[in-house]
């Protein structure tokens, strides 16, 4: 009974969100009370590079057009610079992304950290603004994951390697836990 209820919401809640793309396999399931996406990604090119190409993609709609920039407390779209104030990292920001049925609305959050001169550390968190979000078909991992694989690096396509979880969200298809 209970099983099946939940096999119920899941299906009800898949047909909602309707992430149907390659790449939609990440789906969280409640990990932070509604669903989300925490990653770090490691990008060999320096903090400004980085900002600059991210800022570029999202101005553009991103990869699928659905991407919106925000304003940020420092007055700059898009990304924040705070290498003026000395801290731990050089640039913050964010954009919204709209669901390819127009109805969802995500938040995706970002902060680039300099690891070395030209090696930049982006931390990436996306998570459904609706209430009661529970399973997202993937579309908060795909967020952050198609922007940076469709952005031109300077070392070429984005390898999996520099991609890494930072805790239980969105986790990989292997370790799911399938019900
Ligand atoms: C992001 O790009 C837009 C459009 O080119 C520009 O107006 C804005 O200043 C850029 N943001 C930053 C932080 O450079
Ligand atoms: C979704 O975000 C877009 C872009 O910021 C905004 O125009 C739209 O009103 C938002 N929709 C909802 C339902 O929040
Ligand atoms: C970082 O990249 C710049 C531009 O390509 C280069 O001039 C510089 O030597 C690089 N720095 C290091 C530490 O590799
Ligand atoms: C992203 O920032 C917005 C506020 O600007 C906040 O509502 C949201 O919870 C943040 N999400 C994460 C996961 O940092």
């Amino acid at each position: 009974m209970k099983t099946a209820l939940v096999m119920l919401l899941a299906m009800l809640t898949s047909s909602a969100f309707a992430c149907t793309l390659d790449g939609c396999d990440h789906p969280d399931c409640g990990s932070c009370g509604g669903a989300c996406c925490r990653l770090s990604i490691t990008i060999p090119e320096s903090t400004e590079s980085v900002m600059n190409k991210l800022n570029a993609s999202i101005v553009a709609g991103g990869p699928d057009g659905l991407y919106t920039p925000m304003m940020t407390a420092e007055g700059t779209l898009t990304f924040g610079d705070l290498r003026p104030y000395g801290k731990p990292i050089d640039f913050i920001g964010q954009a919204v992304h709209t669901t390819i049925n127009g109805v969802y609305n995500d938040t995706v959050n970002f902060s680039l950290a300099p690891v070395s001169e030209n090696e930049t550390e982006v931390m990436a968190f996306s998570i459904s603004q609706i209430a009661g979000a529970y399973c997202d078909d993937g579309q908060n991992y795909l967020n952050i994951l198609q922007l940076v694989e469709g952005v031109k690096w300077d070392g070429g396509e984005l390898d999996l390697d520099q991609v890494s979880h930072l805790d239980g969200s969105c986790p990989d298809p292997a370790s799911s836990l399938k019900k």
